[in-house]
């Protein structure tokens, strides 16, 4: 099985990786993470930068027992010009247990995945999914409230670049919640419902704020210093407006000043921002668990 969109999901293998990933928060935690998958192999293949994703996977394969090799892209043939489909073929025949690929492409890891016997997973291809990211915020907005039914969590930022906002607004609307986007008319994708960043905030019971992806973006956006925090950002003013045990998510990397401010990021009550790292692990245990072969209870 491999892991490349929310949509090759069924409701089972996600309210399973929900509850799994729940569970190895806690173990891990509690030091009780068994390695259950030690006889197996992970494969890192990652053309982007990354700093949460690719040490998460790590991380979880390693509490897993499973051995971990990362190819170094920019040291690798890759910059003698090899295609992806022959480094595809080259890793796979190397026979790893589960690849985990990000490309700058879309469409990559489906590309991938159709070469690979083993399973592959999609950790963020160009701006279209990066189910994990989305599977992991679910699993932390759903330990936060117990339930995502009737919820609303408003999404703002650069939503046009955002393989997280693509991915969630998948995936959270399936378990229960309402999801709004906003963020500046340049950064909407067409066709986007026109709401303001103050109005999709308003009594919104989550908030998760994206980067502006500027290394995607074909022209400046123009904003003078300040001015981006100040009409669309997350100030603890506009988080005032949402419900009154609203919670704050970020992806990550943030833009700290630009989509978010200090005070926000760094407040103890409200953010989740550190738990969605430490879920990053556990959801990525489960989803190494659930394809590599092991049932998720
Ligand atoms: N959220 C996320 O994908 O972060 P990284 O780019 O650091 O992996």
């Amino acid at each position: 099985m491999d892991l490349i969109s929310i949509d090759s999901l069924s409701d089972a293998d996600r309210d399973g990786l929900i509850g799994r990933a729940i569970a190895c928060f806690e173990d891990v935690r509690s030091g009780k993470a068994a390695p259950a998958l030690g006889d197996r192999i992970l494969f890192n293949l990652f053309y982007e930068k990354s700093t949460r994703t690719l040490m998460s996977f790590a991380t979880a394969a390693h509490r897993l027992g499973m051995a971990v090799v990362t190819l170094p892209v920019e040291q690798s043939s890759v910059g003698k010009g090899e295609s992806l489909a022959d480094t595809a073929r080259t890793l796979g025949a190397m026979r790893p247990s589960v690849l985990v690929i990000r490309h700058q492409q879309n469409g990559a890891a489906e590309e991938v995945a159709d070469i690979l016997e083993a399973p592959v997973i999609n950790a963020g291809d160009g701006t279209n999914e990066h189910p994990t990211q989305a599977l992991l915020d679910a699993a932390t907005l759903v330990r936060n409230f117990g339930s995502l039914e009737g919820k609303t969590v408003a999404i703002c930022g650069d939503i046009r670049h955002s393989r997280v906002a693509r991915s969630n607004a998948k995936l959270l609307p399936r378990l229960g919640a309402t999801v709004r986007v906003a963020g500046p008319a340049k950064l909407m994708p067409d066709g986007a419902p026109a709401l303001s960043v103050d109005e999709a905030i308003a009594g919104a019971d989550a908030v998760m704020m994206l980067r502006v992806q500027r290394e995607r973006l074909e022209d400046e956006l123009g904003d003078a210093p300040g001015e981006y925090l100040r009409l669309y950002g997350l100030t603890p003013e506009r988080l005032a407006s949402a419900a009154s045990d609203a919670v704050v998510l970020h992806p990550g990397p943030m833009n700290r000043g630009v989509e978010i401010a200090d005070e926000v990021a760094d407040d103890r009550e409200r953010s989740l921002i550190a738990t969605q790292v430490e879920m990053g692990v556990a959801m990525r245990m489960a989803c190494l668990e659930l394809v590599a072969g092991k049932s998720v209870a």
